[in-house]
């Protein structure tokens, strides 16, 4: 099976980075970009001629840049370097830029890759850590047997969620493998989770960096098998469901458009909710996402819409789906001539995993059967 051979632990990659250090797009309106921002809860943190670096209250001096050009697009992302010696070894990856100095606010060492889907990734070490913003730690909560909270209501919260940190980042590729192999090989990234399609081939995979003992996110990266070579979303981490919920309604209020949530996913267990940006880019807010060290075995499990929430609303139709223009439809058409990985049976396996009801129990229950907590894997 493709699962042993393609999708395993690296055991020997170029480097093992820390954590995703920031995210980068291109932007037509830089001014309508920067009030969403603010309205998601990031802070300006530099600004040039042409491009804008926002940041969260944590103290990574940016955690998002948008640059301006004629259309809205994902550019690439950055990884923060576990030391400075592993630039030197990422610098010997073919196609890589040399060691050098950061021309961009932040500053420190970086060296520049591109990904088997053209996009940007940078490795940085030494970027300028900025002092920590104020943030809210989680709100206590009152269980029925385990009263945290006494005399001492509830706060209100207004504004925008608090967010810390850029937590993840999810790519769609033509070509799953290669690219999911690029990521591992050469970053030390391992796989949590895998999700499989029903001839048992992988369709996504959710990676993890490597910290040893040092626990880390669930996912930091995920590449998914898709019709394009597209980022799906980026994801910012905020203090709990709350923040969540209230980040959502501040959002809506303002005028931005809401894409899915609130809810919790299953594997990363997160509360998340997807907001779309001006152009349309998707950005979630999530909470109470795992953590893992080394000891965590990868799982496989059936991709299908039940496995992607544990509640929340359904999940609309539009989430994920690409729109396809005249040129994305030559790009899938050149890769199902047999360039890529992408087949019309692969596709076709991948749209009818996704079509499959989300919640069965809950149309069974409806229909008067009982209702069953479902398998999640
Ligand atoms: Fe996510």
């Amino acid at each position: 099976m493709k699962v042993s051979r393609a999708l395993t632990k690296p055991s020997d990659p170029v480097v093992k980075v820390w954590d995703v250090a920031y995210i980068r797009f291109q932007k037509p309106d830089l001014g309508s970009m920067e009030r969403y921002l603010r309205d998601f809860g990031l802070h300006l943190s530099a600004r040039t001629a042409d491009t804008i670096y926002m940041r969260g209250a944590g103290p990574t001096h940016h955690i998002y840049i948008a640059e301006r050009g004629r259309r809205s697009q994902y550019l690439g992302l950055g990884f923060a370097a576990a030391d400075r010696t592993d630039l030197e070894r990422i610098a010997t990856v073919p196609g890589a830029s040399k060691i050098h100095a950061s021309p961009e606010p932040g500053g420190g060492q970086r060296v520049v890759l591109q990904d088997p889907s053209g996009f940007r990734v940078d490795v940085v070490w030494g970027m300028e850590e900025l002092p920590e913003l104020p943030i809210r730690p989680p709100l206590p909560v009152n269980g029925p047997k385990h009263k945290v909270r006494v005399n001492r209501p509830q706060q209100t919260l207004i504004g925008p969620a608090g967010v810390y940190r850029l937590g993840h980042v999810v790519l769609q590729s033509l070509e799953f493998f290669k690219t999911a192999a690029w990521y591992m090989n050469n970053f030390g990234l391992v796989p949590s989770d895998v999700l499989l399609l029903e001839n048992h081939e992988p369709a996504v995979v959710f990676l993890r960096c490597n910290r040893g003992r040092v626990l880390t996110d669930h996912h930091t990266l995920v590449v998914s098998s898709g019709i394009q070579n597209a980022l799906d979303h980026c994801a910012f981490e905020v203090p709990d469901l709350d923040a969540v919920a209230n980040g959502a309604q501040w959002l809506q209020h303002q005028g931005w458009r809401q894409s899915w949530g609130v809810g919790r996913h299953v594997l990363g267990s997160q509360i998340f909710d997807y907001q779309h940006d001006p152009f349309g880019t998707t950005m979630e807010h999530f909470a109470d996402g795992d953590v893992f060290d080394e000891d965590y075995a990868t799982g496989f499990h059936r991709l299908d819409k039940q496995g992607l929430y544990q509640w929340g609303p359904d999940l609309p139709k539009s989430f994920g789906a690409p729109s396809i223009t005249p040129a994305k439809a030559v790009r899938l058409l050149t890769a199902l001539a047999g360039r890529g990985e992408a087949s019309l049976a692969r596709l076709s396996n991948l749209k009818k995993a996704m079509e499959a009801p989300a919640r069965p129990w809950l149309g069974r229950s409806r229909r008067g059967t009982r209702a069953r907590w479902p398998s999640t894997s």
